[in-house]
């Protein structure tokens, strides 16, 4: 049985750089299959301008398989589109209907400046993991993997944790643009690990120093990070986060 096609219009963000005013365009799209990825939908939109001689829509996508993070947009007022807990590369067109009216922004916050179109410069979590978001001890060669035992609900937490890719979407759904929950992610997968232990207390200080110095806002417990989050990451690591704070300074 063919599988009956849709028709879209779309409202996009198009900027030309960081200095200059951007607009929302109208285009539209015809004959999308609710199989294709939302990403696979404004690839035919970009053949489409390309034929006409238009400029193509810029937006960032790599893996498009909910692992890289650098998919992320901003569809129908929802970071990552209406799909919880799905990247916008995961996000399929089945989850629209015949003549909707789509609107596609970029994730919007300070620290995240917007480069062009859709694609966002996102270094400042780069910045953030850079001072000290990974374990720096000589361990020496790669240890029995059962050498260290963790209890199983530990290491189910702290691989939670570690799900996060970066995406910048519960900075862009926060009313702050607040990192918090990017930042508890990568404290959090750490300090729950032995191998993370000697460094616990310098991390936790530096990388929320970071998160201040890039200009990101407080978080104030609206939890729209989690509520957007393609990983599902908890804020509950919030809570840890700022635990292993208080836990530093004393
Ligand atoms: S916590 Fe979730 S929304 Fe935020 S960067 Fe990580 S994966 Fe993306
Ligand atoms: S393109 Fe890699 S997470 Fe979407």
């Amino acid at each position: 049985m063919a599988i009956a096609k849709i028709n879209i219009n779309l409202k996009i963000w198009r900027q030309e750089n960081s200095k200059s005013r951007g607009r929302l365009e109208s285009y539209k799209v015809n004959d999308v299959s609710p199989d294709m990825s939302f990403l696979e939908m404004l690839d035919i939109l970009n053949e489409d301008l390309i034929r006409r001689g238009e400029l193509p829509v810029e937006f960032d996508s790599d893996c498009r398989e909910g692992i890289c993070g650098t998919c992320g947009m901003v569809i129908n007022g929802i970071a990552h589109g209406p799909k919880r807990g799905t990247a916008t590369c995961q996000l399929h067109m089945r989850q629209f209907h015949d003549g909707q009216t789509i609107t596609v922004e970029p994730f919007r916050a300070r620290a995240f400046p917007v480069i062009k179109d859709l694609v966002i410069d996102r270094s400042a979590f780069d910045r953030i993991i850079s001072r000290g978001g990974y374990i720096s001890v000589n361990t020496g060669s790669a240890p029995e993997a059962n050498s260290i035992l963790i209890p199983k609900e530990i290491a189910d937490k702290a691989m939670d944790a570690a799900a996060c890719i970066g995406c910048g979407a519960c900075v862009a759904a926060c009313p702050n643009a607040s990192a918090a929950l990017f930042t508890a992610a990568k404290i959090s997968h750490l300090a729950l690990l032995p191998q993370g232990n000697p460094e616990r207390k310098t991390r936790v200080r530096l990388l929320t120093e970071q998160m201040d110095r890039e200009g990101f806002g407080n978080c104030s417990n609206h939890a729209e990070c989690e509520a957007v989050c393609p990983k599902l990451i908890s804020i509950e690591n919030i809570a840890r986060m700022r635990r292993e704070f208080w836990r530093a300074l004393f």
